[in-house]
């Protein structure tokens, strides 16, 4: 597992660049997507380079990690809404390109039968962006998780709900009690996991995930175990990190030609 201790600004630059290569390298990669306020600048960076270098997402897949369960098609917060307006429509990715676990199916369970297949049919995710919890949750995996679970329906924990409230005018009621979510041995197929956490508030969920031990009362903990993981972190994000002088040290003295 790497870990790259910069401010945000340059987290994001890191993790558009290993996307960017990775287009590059095969246009028709697949890109696993979270939603949250982690991503957005990564989000800004990618719209940037679209705009202006002509960085082109027409023949890339891209896959939600999760979605809430019974949010109208034309609520905002619905995460197929807010990945359309955060990335997919500011870097003019074709809408049928863009996937996520359907939280408003008549059958739920068939629902996430069916994304499993959908995922292994594109050949898997090449590049996983992710978030984590504040309780070390990854995509909607909540602590108690499986660390071998599937696409699957997920209680959110009062804490989750408490966070995202922010997105729901405050108001903890109206933030949904469930969600279809990618599970965490759907994440760890993906060839490639880039992590991002600023705030201080992430520093003890980023600690249990860095230097915990596995454990699915801290489920993003599972990625320990994952051959290529990295996580992008802020000083706040870092500042519980015991080894954080030996990250620092390993990412100064990498070549520039290696990246993430
Ligand atoms: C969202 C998701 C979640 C978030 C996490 C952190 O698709 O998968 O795991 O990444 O809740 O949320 P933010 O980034 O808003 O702090």
């Amino acid at each position: 597992m790497e870990v790259v201790i910069a401010p945000a600004e340059e987290l994001a630059v890191l993790a558009a660049d290993a996307i960017e290569a990775l287009l590059q390298q095969r246009p028709e990669s697949v890109l696993g997507l979270a939603t949250g306020s982690s991503p957005l600048k990564v989000y800004d960076e990618l719209a940037r380079r679209h705009e202006q270098d002509g960085l082109s997402f027409a023949r890339a897949t891209g896959f939600m990690l999760d979605e809430y369960v019974g949010l109208a098609a034309d609520h905002p917060e619905r995460y197929r809404n807010v990945i359309a307006t955060e990335i997919a429509d500011r870097v003019a990715w074709p809408a049928e390109r863009v996937q996520g676990p359907d939280g408003l199916a008549a059958d739920l369970p068939a629902a996430c039968a069916a994304y499993e297949d959908a995922i292994a049919a594109a050949g898997g995710v090449d590049l996983q962006i992710l978030g984590i919890g504040t309780d070390g949750h990854i995509a909607f995996n909540e602590p108690g998780s499986s660390l071998a679970s599937r696409t699957r329906i997920k209680t959110l924990t009062k804490q989750t709900r408490e966070d995202n409230a922010r997105f729901f005018d405050g108001d903890v009621d109206k933030v949904p009690t469930h969600c279809l979510t990618q599970g965490l041995g759907t994440i760890m197929e993906a060839r490639h996991l880039v992590l991002l956490a600023t705030g201080r508030h992430k520093a003890e969920a980023v600690h249990q995930l860095v230097e915990g031990p596995v454990s699915a009362l801290w489920p993003a903990t599972v990625m320990q175990l994952h051959p290529h993981a990295t996580v992008l972190v802020d000083e706040a994000a870092a500042s519980r990190l015991q080894l954080a002088d030996y990250y620092r040290q390993t990412y100064s003295s990498k070549p520039d030609w290696q990246g993430l």
